[in-house]
């Protein structure tokens, strides 16, 4: 991806469907048998990835040119899910709580590392175990089997999104309670637990700590809704930030950003809410930004998806930010590529101390995952000169169509195949 840094950004930006809330909502269509909408979806690799995975158990899919998507699930059987996929896309272990509940089996890939630290799904696992489920690894995959499934009552210990979400889909199928407690409260969660809803099953608590489930023994397939990308929005919200301009972002609820609108307002950058799902965002060129801590936390605290974003807005803020790190043990990743651009940042454990320069030149960087590319593109966005970015492939996984939406906006940007 080149990009020619300093051209502020104007215009209004919709946004896409969640890639979150897509990817439970796809497995989940494995708890039934029969055939699901699902509507809003994001063209995303990762969505293409969990198609791919989906297809290799026996789903068909069919797709229309709108986003919305029809799984036929009743030939799906339990086969197992290769390596290959679980390390393409981590989130392909959110097929083993929807196939052991409805085969009784499973077999899937142990993730492993990835650049942003081990992400085990250990919590994943206990779980299921505390469902009535044996869990035996071997050779580096994890195999799950049970003869009858038992509600339960879970206590994680840390509130993992995948984690909460695999639990839930495996209690959808059981006809007894499941509590699950210090559950994730992600809007994403709450996205689930409406799909399984209308599959039958009660849930209730989706969005609190606590989740209260009930199974169905007879799901019924469900026509669901993604809800849209706030990570996707808080990201063109600090582009606009630190390229300076005026952008409508469209479609998103506020409620999912709060905490990111709020630190942009702590920045000096003016955030005005048009309406339930329409945020402005504003920055005249030549305006100072402020610099802010940031702490990331699960929801509802600021979002781990959005520190990368941020720490290239504050390498530009007129004095020191702190960033620490609270959810991942390894996401700096971006650091060593901001200091190639001029940024000042150190980092000492899991803080990153960016002292705000005057400005960040163009540099050749390369992204490292998903949302250290993002922080790439801004970082681009406002630096003298051409900033070139290689393995762009990692931005696909997760922003439809991203450089034709900066594009609309008024970046100068295009991608090139890389030699
Ligand atoms: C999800 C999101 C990802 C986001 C992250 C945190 C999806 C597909 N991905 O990832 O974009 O960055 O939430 O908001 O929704 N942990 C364990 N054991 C487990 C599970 C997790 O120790 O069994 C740890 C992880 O290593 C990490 C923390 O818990 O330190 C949170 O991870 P988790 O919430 O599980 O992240 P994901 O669900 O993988």
């Amino acid at each position: 991806m080149i990009i020619e840094g300093g051209h502020p950004l104007f215009g209004e930006v919709h946004i896409s469907g969640a890639k979150n809330a897509a990817l439970p909502v796809l497995a989940a269509a494995l708890l039934t048998a029969g055939n699901s909408r699902i509507t809003n979806l994001p063209k995303l690799r990762d969505v293409t990835t969990l198609f791919e995975l989906l297809r290799l158990l026996g789903s068909r899919i069919e797709q229309d040119s709108r986003g919305s998507v029809f799984i036929e699930t009743s030939k799906v059987c339990p086969c197992r899910v290769p390596y290959e996929l679980v390390k393409t896309m981590r989130a392909s272990a959110l097929v083993l709580g929807p196939l052991v509940a409805r085969f009784g089996r499973a077999e899937v890939a142990l993730p492993g590392g990835c650049a942003i630290g081990a992400r085990p799904i250990d919590l994943h696992l206990k779980g299921l175990q505390k469902l009535g489920v044996d869990i035996e690894l071997d050779e580096g995959y994890v195999k799950a089997e049970c003869q009858k499934m038992h509600g339960g009552h879970i206590v994680l210990d840390l509130p993992t999104v995948t984690g909460t979400e695999n639990l839930m889909m495996a209690a959808a199928l059981i006809d007894e309670d499941t509590i699950i407690e210090n559950a994730a409260r992600e809007p994403e969660v709450v996205n689930l637990a409406d799909a399984l809803k209308k599959m039958g099953s009660s849930v209730e608590g989706a969005g609190t700590g606590s989740i209260f489930i009930h199974g169905t023994r007879s799901p019924r397939p469900f026509d669901h809704r993604i809800i849209p990308d706030r990570i996707e929005a808080g990201t063109y919200m600090a582009a606009t930030a630190i390229a300076g301009g005026k952008v409508k972002i469209k479609g998103c609820p506020q409620e999912f950003f709060t905490p990111v609108t709020e630190k942009l307002q702590d920045a000096g950058v003016t955030v005005r809410c048009l309406s339930d799902d329409i945020i402005e965002v504003e920055r005249e060129q030549g305006m100072d930004i402020m610099p802010v801590d940031i702490n990331t936390a699960p929801y509802p605290g600021f979002p781990t998806d959005m520190q990368a974003q941020f720490m290239a807005l504050l390498s530009i803020a007129r004095g020191v930010s702190l960033i620490t790190e609270n959810v991942f043990e390894n996401r700096f990743m971006h650091v060593l590529e901001l200091q190639r651009m001029g940024a000042d940042i150190k980092l000492d454990g899991h803080t990153a101390i960016i002292k705000g320069v005057e400005s960040l030149g163009g540099a050749p960087v390369m992204a490292t995952d998903l949302r250290a590319s993002a922080c790439l593109i801004l970082a681009g966005l406002a630096a003298k000169g051409k900033t070139t970015i290689s393995r762009i492939y990692h931005l696909d996984r997760g922003y439809e169509g991203i450089e034709e939406k900066f594009g609309r906006l008024g970046a100068i940007i295009r991608r090139e195949k890389e030699k």
